[in-house]
């Protein structure tokens, strides 16, 4: 593993691309409202706002759910033969914008479409009553893409043609606070191309990198390089497969996404006993690895504040590395296809990615592929 220590970050990202942070993820789902549902139950989220057929639109309809600064956006067709309906039919629920909050989203799109981006939406300025929102998009892998926010004139509650969705059930938030980092999964020889594509259009810095030896168990293997943005609010690593004795994770999503796309959504949190506490009670299943790794926990990364039992109890995994230590745990896949997941992370000055735990986590997600006889 290499890591850049954070002045060589900044001085080596060329900041054309300035980036305020994570502006929403709209993810392509065959249920939207049930979808919502889960969203708020299970992971705490709130009702935002909402587009269909009450608000005039007669082709989509769309939830927005929120906690802290996360909002994930949840879109279904109204009809058949759609653009979307095609989206579900290939991957099924998935991501499909990553949106970025830029402060000039038409500046954003010049610049990445100036350094060789495709274009997925020129420049569109969108208004109501409440101000106007800019946005513009570029292709990224699969058929992932990023849209530019800009919403500094614009008061609404989310984007023009939205309302307020004000809802009786509202279930209380399990502590989740900002988008750590996206994980996208890439096909077999293609990692190297997207760390260009977002060294040379985005002006992202490779931060990290891990190969075969890093991340591999007796069976699969995987490499990864981490791409970050100038202020480092976002974090984008993009792993691809590397051959081993049986299919890896990252074969049988690409297999049952039937292409590349985001393999899971890190949150942080700033208490992660009380966050997976509190997921667990609302029925979210977490991967589990042997209550072994915490015999000798304390041995491999010193003394840390939590207790270890809680940790043992629910299965969340410690690493560090020079700057500090993080605590994180993974669900399981959260859609009928083993595909995407969500990571918690709760990070105590760590910047990496729990490379020390990636062993006794690999194993866990083969027993559940041996389970679904996919390994
Ligand atoms: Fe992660």
């Amino acid at each position: 593993m290499e890591t850049n220590t954070l002045e060589k970050i900044h001085e080596d990202a060329k900041d054309f691309m300035p980036i305020l942070g994570t502006d929403y993820i709209e993810l392509y789902v065959s249920n939207a409202k049930q979808a919502a549902h889960y969203y708020k139950s299970a992971f705490g989220f709130q009702s935002l706002a909402f587009s269909g057929l009450e608000t005039g639109n007669q082709e989509t309809e769309s939830y927005v759910v929120v906690q802290d600064k996360i909002r994930i956006v949840l879109t279904s067709p109204l009809k058949s033969g759609s653009a979307i309906g095609k989206h579900i039919d290939r991957h099924g629920d998935g991501v499909k914008v990553t949106a970025l909050w830029v402060d000039d989203a038409t500046y954003a799109y010049n610049e990445a479409m100036k350094r060789g981006a495709t274009s997925y939406m020129e420049p569109k300025t969108e208004e109501d009553q409440y101000g106007k929102v800019v946005r513009s998009g570029i292709h990224s892998y699969g058929e992932v893409v990023h849209i530019f926010v800009e919403r500094k004139d614009y008061k609404g509650v989310f984007l023009p043609g939205f309302q307020e969705w004000n809802t009786f059930y509202n279930p209380e938030s399990v502590g989740l606070k900002f988008v750590d980092h996206m994980v996208g999964n890439v096909e077999l020889g293609q990692m190297n191309r997207w760390v260009e594509f977002y060294e040379k259009v985005m002006g992202f810095t490779q931060i990290m990198s891990f190969d075969d030896k890093d991340i591999s168990t007796e069976f699969t293997a995987l490499m990864s390089k981490v791409m970050s943005n100038g202020n480092g609010r976002i974090k984008f690593p993009i792993n691809e497969p590397a051959p081993g004795l049986k299919k890896s994770q990252v074969d049988e999503y690409l297999e049952f996404y039937e292409g590349e796309g985001v393999q899971h959504i890190a949150v942080a949190t700033d208490n992660i006993i009380e966050t997976v506490t509190n997921l667990k009670n609302r029925g979210v299943d977490f991967l589990q690895v042997p209550t072994t790794y915490y015999d000798v926990l304390e041995e491999r990364v010193g003394k840390i504040d939590e207790d270890i039992d809680s940790l043992r109890k629910l299965g969340i995994l410690v690493d560090r590395d020079d700057e500090g230590y993080l605590l994180q745990i993974f669900t399981k896949t959260i859609q009928a296809r083993p595909t995407m997941f969500f990571e918690i992370i709760q990070r105590k000055g760590a910047t990496s990615f729990g490379k020390g735990n990636f062993k006794a986590l690999f194993e866990a997600i083969e027993r559940e592929q041996e389970l679904r006889g996919t390994l």
